[in-house]
């Protein structure tokens, strides 16, 4: 099996098929928690996360994203995703985790390492995290990760709810530096 290791108990796959009834599992079993700040966490099934996964192969085939998991002792926690432009070297990255996983740091390292591969082997040069406000946890992350508070766009995630500010961080290429830094 392909993976990227984040330490001793956990590392990185990617999301395959077989994949779907798992993710799906974690994402129902976490709807309440992961639906405050994702819209795709809620009404989540097996049919929709075969969906996703096959979303994000095609989107590898095309040069235009990566979706994988991150399993902790075997089991998958989350997962961790970048959509990139290829014409302009920018991406964002989208991640959830099971709220049984948190507070191991997982996240932190699943950033860090698909940051290093996308600066590193896809060549990227911008990476953006897009936090809603008031997503302290995932703001959290960002910055732990080595990511840059760039501003605020007003309004600019749509939900289900409505629309809420976003505070952006990013990652730059040239001043990627997995301790920080950045
Ligand atoms: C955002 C989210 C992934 C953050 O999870 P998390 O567990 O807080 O983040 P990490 O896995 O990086 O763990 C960090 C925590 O582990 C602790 N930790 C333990 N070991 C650590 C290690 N080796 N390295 C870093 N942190 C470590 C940190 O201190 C921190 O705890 P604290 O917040 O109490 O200080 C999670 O809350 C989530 O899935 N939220 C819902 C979905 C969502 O908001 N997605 C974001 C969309 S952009």
């Amino acid at each position: 099996m392909l993976h990227y290791p984040l330490g001793d108990d956990a590392d990185l796959r990617l999301l395959l098929p077989y994949h779907a009834e798992e993710l799906a599992a974690l994402v129902v079993r976490n709807e309440a928690y992961l639906g405050q700040w994702l819209d795709l966490a809620r009404r989540f099934d097996q049919t929709k996360a075969l969906a996703l996964i096959n979303e994000f192969l095609r989107r590898l085939a095309d040069d235009g994203g990566i979706m994988l998991g991150i399993f902790h002792q075997g089991e998958l926690a989350g997962m961790i995703s970048n959509r990139w432009e290829r014409a302009w070297k920018n991406s964002e990255l989208t991640y959830l985790l099971g709220a049984e996983y948190q507070g191991k740091g997982l996240m932190t390292r699943a950033v860090k390492a698909l940051t290093d591969y996308s600066f590193g082997d896809l060549a990227l040069r911008r990476i953006e995290i897009i936090v809603q406000a008031g997503n302290e946890a995932s703001a959290g992350v960002a910055k732990r990760a080595g990511y840059r508070f760039e501003g605020i766009r007003e309004l600019s995630v749509g939900r289900e709810d409505g629309a809420f500010d976003a505070e952006i961080y990013v990652a730059l290429a040239p001043r990627w530096n997995r301790n920080g830094n950045n």
